[in-house]
């Protein structure tokens, strides 16, 4: 697995109240900017086939497309049903105006 920072985006691509989809070493990945922070998860549900760049972010809270699931991009956390399963977080953080995400999972 890849242990470096990969630089994935500016900040500019990412609204304040929506994810924005990228890949890293084939990986497809979330990336959300709540209040000046930067989180990172993975960008399939893990309930289903759903995206979750095509989600609602509510504060730090994403909403699944498909089934309403949510997980808090902060811990990869499922905070509700039908989820029974929590998402794989990584670490994220902000250089400039440059978004790093390191592939290396945070739980
Ligand atoms: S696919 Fe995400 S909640 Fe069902």
């Amino acid at each position: 697995m890849n242990e470096q920072w990969a630089d994935v985006c500016n900040i500019d691509l990412i609204p304040e109240d929506a994810p924005h989809a990228v890949a890293i070493d084939g990986r497809e990945i979330a990336v959300y900017r709540v209040d000046g922070e930067v989180y990172a998860t993975d960008n399939v549900c893990t309930h289903g086939e759903a995206r979750l760049c095509d989600g609602y972010l509510e504060g730090h809270e994403i909403e699944c497309p498909l089934h309403q699931g949510r997980f808090d991009v902060r811990t990869g956390r499922a905070t509700c049903a039908p989820l029974t399963a929590d998402i794989r977080i990584y670490p994220a953080r902000l250089e400039g105006d440059r978004v790093l995400v390191r592939l290396a999972a945070a739980s």
